[in-house]
């Protein structure tokens, strides 16, 4: 009696266990995958009065939701600074980073990156009525930059002196308040900044500013996870959601 009670238990216990593998496949944190991102970055990510992940909008979001659910697990989002999201993924504190994030070689050391699934470029942004209409007409001026963004990297390598902010709007405003003559800054966030703000315009330098493909990092040697994001990011290429995505959100953020 007492051994068949065990027995009957350890069988349960392998039935639950078998659901647990099945259901989970193993990855992401009980059935859910915690994205990293930074919420200012419209129009992959910003804070809105609702969102497609609780208060969490734009293109990113939005595959976020759609990797995690073709997955059968839901998405989670935390918030935080830009520079942190590679260090938090590194603890271990988030699984995956979706922030329009650039792959380079620097992060690459770091991280792994998931298949591109957007193109950009570095643009400027400057007044209408400005005389910068190269890269190189920046020599002079007084630069802007965000915080840790491929944007500074590129103004480094110049070797022009600048000045960096911790979030996009707060660079635009400088600009708008006349206090600096260029924002360097990705392509579509630009475009959302010009249409919300009047008296601007976007400059674009193809030969100074290479284009940089968009991609979600995870840990270095989570093949699991990154398969999984490969196979969604494919699938949403393929079937034009990530196109659609894009038009949805380029339109709505310019109306707001
Ligand atoms: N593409 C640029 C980079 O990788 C800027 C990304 C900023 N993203 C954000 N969510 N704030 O550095």
């Amino acid at each position: 009696m007492k051994k068949a009670t065990k027995v009957m238990a350890l069988a349960a216990a392998m039935v639950m266990l078998a659901g647990t593998l099945t259901a989970c496949g193993g990855s992401g944190k009980g059935g859910k995958i915690t994205f990293g991102t930074n919420a200012e970055f419209p129009p992959f990510e910003f804070v809105a009065s609702q969102g497609v992940i609780d208060q969490y909008d734009g293109i990113d979001m939005a595959i976020a939701k759609n990797i995690a659910e073709q997955n059968g697990m839901t998405a989670a989002i935390e918030n935080m600074e830009f520079d942190s999201l590679l260090v938090a993924l590194q603890n271990g504190q988030i699984d995956a980073v979706i922030a329009g994030m650039t792959a380079t070689d620097e992060r690459r050391e770091t991280v792994d990156f998931s298949t591109t699934y957007y193109t950009a470029t570095q643009v400027m942004i400057v007044k209408e009525d400005s005389d910068i209409a190269t890269a190189a007409d920046m020599a002079d001026k007084k630069i802007c930059v965000i915080q840790g963004y491929t944007g500074e990297i590129c103004v480094q390598d110049m070797g022009y002196p600048y000045e960096a902010f911790k979030k996009g709007t707060e660079a635009v405003m400088e600009l708008v308040n006349g206090k600096c003559d260029v924002v360097v800054i990705d392509s579509a966030t630009a475009q959302k900044y010009v249409s919300d703000n009047e008296g601007l315009k976007i400059v674009e330098d193809a030969s100074a500013f290479e284009s940089e493909e968009y991609a979600i990092a995870v840990q270095k040697g989570n093949t699991e996870l990154l398969e999984k994001i490969n196979k969604s990011i494919e699938g949403m290429l393929a079937d034009g959601t990530i196109n659609e995505l894009a038009v949805k959100y380029t339109e709505a953020v310019s109306e707001e």
